[in-house]
């Protein structure tokens, strides 16, 4: 038995080695975060229910077909994945307009789009996550075009099975944030976290926000929401 080693930390997760070297345990923090880090604050429980929330996603992603890093969810602020080599683009998807895309192209708040769109920004908290084109993805060498082209592929297939399994809770998808990583063999999957985090989730009927919209315009008690979207998933997934 080896004792785990903090391997890296991030905004809201832990990540530590196990004894196998292909994977990774992941530590759930009760950690929130705004504006790229600058605003920290502690969320009693968010560390378990992002954890169990983001298990119930990845597991369903796995069923439904889609290469993710998920193996299972071992207790409850922890879960297993792969180890992956991370590329350092940050994948938004939008069906509806919000956040920076709102507030950028000033359009109405949930304009919905005949197509998703898809945005890259580059992983670097030192240049506070600057947007990129495909071009510039590939002046930089951060992805080669068969990369993209397959990353591109696999955010467009967790859109369509996310917004499927939201619309059963009576839940719209807004827009998410996706990050990939390759495998040792050099297959690209989904990783790092998908959660309230990460998603923005509005309510069908109330248009309320469940997700961290709530936190980063302190507009209530941002646990609600996310206990409400677990509870929802709960009802129709296992
Ligand atoms: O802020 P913006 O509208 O560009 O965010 C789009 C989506 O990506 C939101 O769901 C947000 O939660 C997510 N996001 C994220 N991490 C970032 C930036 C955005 O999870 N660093």
């Amino acid at each position: 038995f080896l004792v785990a080693t903090l391997i890296t930390e991030g905004k809201a997760k832990q990540l530590y080695t196990t004894e196998n070297e292909e994977v990774v345990r992941v530590h759930y923090l009760n950690q929130a975060t705004a504006l790229n880090g600058k605003r920290k604050e502690s969320v009693a429980e968010k560390g378990l229910v992002n954890n169990e929330i983001d298990s119930l996603i990845f597991n369903y992603l796995n069923e439904s077909g889609i290469k993710t890093h998920f193996i299972e969810k071992i207790s409850a602020s922890d879960q297993l994945v792969y180890k992956m080599q991370m590329v350092p683009l940050e994948v938004v998807i939008r069906n509806f307009a919000s956040g920076s895309f709102q507030k950028k192209f000033q359009v109405a708040y949930l304009k919905p789009f005949d197509r998703p769109v898809h945005e890259y920004y580059l992983k670097s908290d030192a240049l506070d996550d600057p947007f990129i084109n495909e071009s510039q993805i590939q002046a930089l060498a951060l992805a080669t075009p068969a990369d993209l082209a397959v990353i591109s592929r696999l955010a467009e297939q967790v859109n369509m099975a996310l917004r499927q399994l939201f619309a059963k809770i009576d839940i719209d998808l807004v827009d998410f944030k996706l990050e990939f990583g390759k495998t040792p063999d050099g297959e690209i999957r989904v990783a790092d976290e998908i959660s309230p985090d990460s998603c923005r989730l509005v309510d069908q009927e109330t248009h309320q926000s469940l997700d961290k919209d709530v936190f980063r315009h302190r507009s209530g008690d941002v646990m609600s929401g996310y206990r409400t979207v677990l509870d929802r998933l709960l009802a129709v997934l296992n």
